[in-house]
């Protein structure tokens, strides 16, 4: 996942950006917004996980993995087109989740689309990852 914050913003900076915004919060004239770094150098691709790149690249395969663990702990439940990023680098490409929304109780929303992207919400490691060094 990119560095990512929660970070509270006035209303008034805001609403150049988002007409209508309100305060999250009664009593408060800030907005509770996540901000996160924009990745640079990567791609959308149908589906982040490539079986190929699993198997003769260690790198890959280990950052694969920790995609695997983190979307696993938070419940990760949005697999839509766009949702994981890959990088456009040639050797050990990092992949990315970078909307989160949709994870921990909140599984009564659209649970996101099989195939599309890449299907975490009941992934299992199949093998041990050695650790790049
Ligand atoms: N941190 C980031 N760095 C680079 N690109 C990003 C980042 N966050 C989002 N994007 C790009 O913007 C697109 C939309 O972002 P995001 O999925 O968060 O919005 P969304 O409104 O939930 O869209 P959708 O409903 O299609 O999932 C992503 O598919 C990705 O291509
Ligand atoms: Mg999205």
């Amino acid at each position: 996942m990119p560095p990512t914050v929660l970070r509270a913003i006035p209303v008034a900076a805001l609403l150049p950006y988002a007409k209508g915004v309100r305060p999250t919060f009664r009593g408060s004239d800030d907005v509770l917004v996540v901000l996160q770094y924009w990745l640079q150098e990567v791609k959308v691709v149908a589906d982040a996980y490539s079986a190929h790149l699993f198997a003769t690249d260690a790198g890959y395969a280990r950052h694969v993995g920790q995609l695997n663990v983190l979307t696993y702990l938070i419940e990760h439940g949005d697999a839509n087109h766009g949702n994981f990023l890959v990088s456009r680098s040639e050797s050990s490409p990092r992949v990315f989740s970078v909307d989160n929304g949709i994870a921990f109780a909140f599984t009564t929303a659209t649970a996101g689309t099989p195939g599309a992207g890449c299907e975490c919400r009941n992934s299992r490691p199949t093998r041990s990852i050695a650790c790049a060094p």
